[in-house]
């Protein structure tokens, strides 16, 4: 179908995406307009959510946090767990009453569950009230596919799309602190997971292009930048000649903005490199999430995990030696198929000689297409959420302990904005991505500042700012 004439303006047009935009706020049949976008899952989506949010905005919609108000509504799923699923269709249930009362509405559904082939069918044969379907690769069609939307359905979901795209227009969240992806998809094959399937092989963007923008974001005065990647430390292992993750990390921390952070880590990718260069720069905050999935050695290898226990404790052990202060969380799946009780003791023994500051642990979910789903299970339900539960208590338990330790020392808190806690009260988290609760004047959001903790709780402190103390740095 033909555009209609609406002045589209194409802003971009390497790597070979054309972005349409409307290059004038009158001519938009959408000025006027709201967009209500819900995000599930990791920060990857969120991030992705920042880009869809742009791409909105540029056809003239606004935010709205309303659902009743919008005109449009986004849903970027998360495939990993089946809940995750049940969670969305939940949604796209209250979504199709309010078509019933605005029948102009127009219901997109995009992210990991789109690029799951049962999931499309699903939408095909029982819900045509959804408008939309558009998946991970192909963001950048938001646009058009709104503006070519006709009675139809629309779905537009790339099995595989091996581009890197550069200069994606992002609305972002913060002016504090920023996403940066540094690649995208993943070749590890974990068993149990659906990420290669729906974000597709690990594509690295050039090391060049990742510090261009994070000078840019330091220049618009953003104080800290999360590297991302579902894998970050195979940075550059699919580009020939492209640096290391390790050489990255340096590269950027020589561009001197304040602070550094990067999620996730894969152990078997960690090398010593990278905890000599976290050790040495200040501005790369000493706080790793490094999944552990479970502490069995038997496990771990049904799970295609790479390393056993004793090379996971070995890893750990090693970046606590060397990284000054260093904080370490993980993920922990329980209830993998035939868990034994004497494998699930090993994961608690890992927890217990870890003492990791803190962990989000899941009850293993089949994922169809997945080797794992395939693996015959003779444990129930009860037994893995009585095992969950013994995790979790174990957890948490660490946790306060982890965070008792703040009480009395003096941290630096990167403000990022008025808290829940209370009126008059600020949060921020510290270089080891410590939540910090404390009284202090608005004036301070946005700046890194020495803050005394008071007291501990199980998921963030409190404190009171050190006067006089604005480090500016
Ligand atoms: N079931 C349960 N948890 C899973 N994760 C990934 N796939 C599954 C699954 N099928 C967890 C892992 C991963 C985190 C993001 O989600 O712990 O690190
Ligand atoms: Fe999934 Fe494993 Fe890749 Fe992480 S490393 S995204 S768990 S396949």
């Amino acid at each position: 179908m033909q555009l209609p004439n609406l002045n589209a303006a194409r802003l971009r047009t390497n790597a070979a995406v054309d972005y349409v935009y409307l290059n004038s706020e009158n001519n938009s049949p959408f000025t006027n307009q709201k967009y209500f976008l819900k995000t599930y899952g990791c920060q990857m989506n969120v991030h992705d959510s920042e880009e869809i949010a742009a791409h909105l905005s540029s056809l003239g919609y606004t935010k709205t946090e309303d659902l009743k108000e919008a005109d449009i509504v986004i849903l970027n799923t998360c495939a990993i767990r089946e809940n995750a699923h049940d969670k969305v269709f939940g949604f796209l249930g209250r979504c199709k009453h309010l078509k019933k009362e605005k029948p102009n509405l127009i219901i997109g559904l995009c992210g990991c569950m789109a690029q799951e082939e049962n999931v499309v069918s699903e939408i095909r044969a029982h819900h045509p009230y959804v408008d939309l379907v558009f998946g991970t690769h192909n963001i950048h069609e938001l646009p058009q596919l709104i503006l070519e939307k006709q009675k139809e359905q629309a779905i537009n979901v790339y099995s595989y799309e091996g581009k890197v795209f550069e200069n994606i227009p992002y609305n972002r969240d913060s002016q504090i602190k920023a996403w940066v992806n540094i690649q995208y998809g993943c070749d590890k094959f974990c068993t149990y997971c659906i990420v290669p399937y729906t974000r597709g092989k690990q594509r690295s963007r050039k090391s060049q292009d990742i510090l261009k923008e994070v000078e840019d974001l330091k220049d618009a005065g953003y104080q800290e930048v999360t590297l991302l990647g579902q894998n970050v430390n195979a940075y550059g292992k699919d580009l020939e000649g492209e640096m290391s993750f390790a050489d990255l990390l340096e590269a950027v921390s020589k561009t001197g903005i304040p602070r550094i952070r990067f999620v996730t880590s894969h152990p078997w990718d960690f090398t010593d490199a990278m905890i000599e260069t976290i050790a040495k720069y200040p501005n790369i905050m000493p706080y790793i999430h490094l999944p552990l999935q479970s502490g069995s050695s038997r496990i771990l290898k049904l799970m295609g995990r790479r390393y056993t226990k004793e090379e996971y404790l070995h890893l750990y052990q090693t970046i606590k030696e060397k990284v000054p202060n260093v904080a370490i969380t993980t993920d922990i799946i329980v209830g993998f198929p035939n868990e034994t009780a004497e494998d699930f003791e090993e994961t608690l023994d890992v927890v217990n000689t870890c003492q990791f500051d803190g962990a989000y642990t899941f009850i293993y979910s089949p994922r169809e297409g997945t080797p794992a789903a395939k693996m015959l299970d003779a444990i129930d339900l009860p037994t893995k959420e009585e095992r969950l539960q013994r995790l979790n208590t174990l957890i948490n338990h660490y946790s306060k302990i982890a965070n008792t330790k703040y009480v009395g020392k003096t941290v630096k808190v990167l403000v990022e904005g008025p808290s829940e806690k209370g009126k008059d009260k600020l949060f921020g988290y510290t270089e080891t991505m410590k939540l910090v609760n404390f009284p202090g004047s608005q004036d301070l959001i946005g700046e890194i500042i020495d803050v005394e903790i008071t007291a501990a709780k199980s998921f963030s402190l409190d404190g009171e700012v050190v006067k006089d103390a604005i480090t500016n740095h």
